[in-house]
């Protein structure tokens, strides 16, 4: 069985709602492919007016945060039924400027996963190494260690429609991307964790996605490795060069 390709732009911080609107226009034509699911993971006040502009595309909407209450006194927060609402498929959980940054840990990105699921969100689960445990060489133990604790308690079913995201923090934003057979290697360890945790058929499913520095030049290549399913994608997804990683 084939797994669809996954292209999913993170936009993190960026685009006010009206810059938002301008580059789905932009982006429209360019992003065009059957064959590939495409997403937007936008900011939360840009997921309306996306939602809207891409309506009748090829193109699914995403989020980057939501909070694991359906409602009440969480001032800040988004749930799970407010993104579901505004025309949300997919949600990013666990990246790596959310461990750091708002020190969130592994028990709650479990929570985020689990309730993702409950709510008929796609969960897009990301971890990766530091630069201090790839030189190390400790960064398998490491990563395989994020998977485990972060799907405890999600069943094979759910594993099945799941997007894990290899992102090595020292690849994100720098310009250094992990060579494609750097990138193969994890990617395919993380399949063999999935059948170990689960069974074949779940491993099979399971899509993996690299992120750190993936541009319209790097991208054929990492995507023609067996076990790369798509790609995560920051600084490139805000501009033309998007397109160009959804067709590569
Ligand atoms: P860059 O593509 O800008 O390196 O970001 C990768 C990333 O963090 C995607 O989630």
């Amino acid at each position: 069985m084939a797994r669809r390709r996954i292209i999913a732009g993170n936009w993190k911080m960026n685009k006010t709602p009206s810059e938002a609107v301008a580059l789905c226009a932009e982006l429209k034509d360019l992003v065009k492919n059957d064959d590939v699911d495409v997403v937007y993971c936008v900011p939360a006040i840009d997921i309306v007016p996306v939602a809207e502009a891409v309506k009748g595309s090829n193109v699914h909407v995403g989020a980057e945060n939501f909070y694991i209450e359906d409602k009440g006194a969480f001032t800040g927060e988004i749930s799970a039924p407010m993104l579901k609402d505004a025309g949300v498929e997919y949600i990013i959980i666990g990246h790596s400027e959310r461990r750091d940054i708002f020190s969130e840990n592994d028990v709650l990105i479990n929570a985020k996963v689990k309730k993702a699921f409950a709510s008929g969100l796609k969960p897009i689960l990301c971890c990766g190494e530091s630069l201090a445990l790839r030189k190390a060489g400790t960064y398998k133990e490491w990563i395989a260690r994020q998977i485990k604790w972060d799907l405890t308690d999600v069943t094979a079913d759910q594993v099945k429609g799941l997007v894990i995201a290899y992102e090595p923090i020292w690849a994100i934003g720098t310009g250094e991307t992990a060579t494609a057979d750097q990138a193969q290697e994890v990617c395919g360890m993380i399949r063999e964790i999935i059948k170990e945790l689960y069974d074949a058929a779940a491993a099979e499913a399971v899509r993996i996605q690299y992120g750190g520095s993936m541009n319209a030049g790097n991208a054929a290549e990492l995507l023609s490795k067996p076990d790369i399913d798509g790609g995560l994608i920051g600084g490139a997804s805000l501009k033309a060069d998007f397109g160009q990683i959804v067709n590569a």
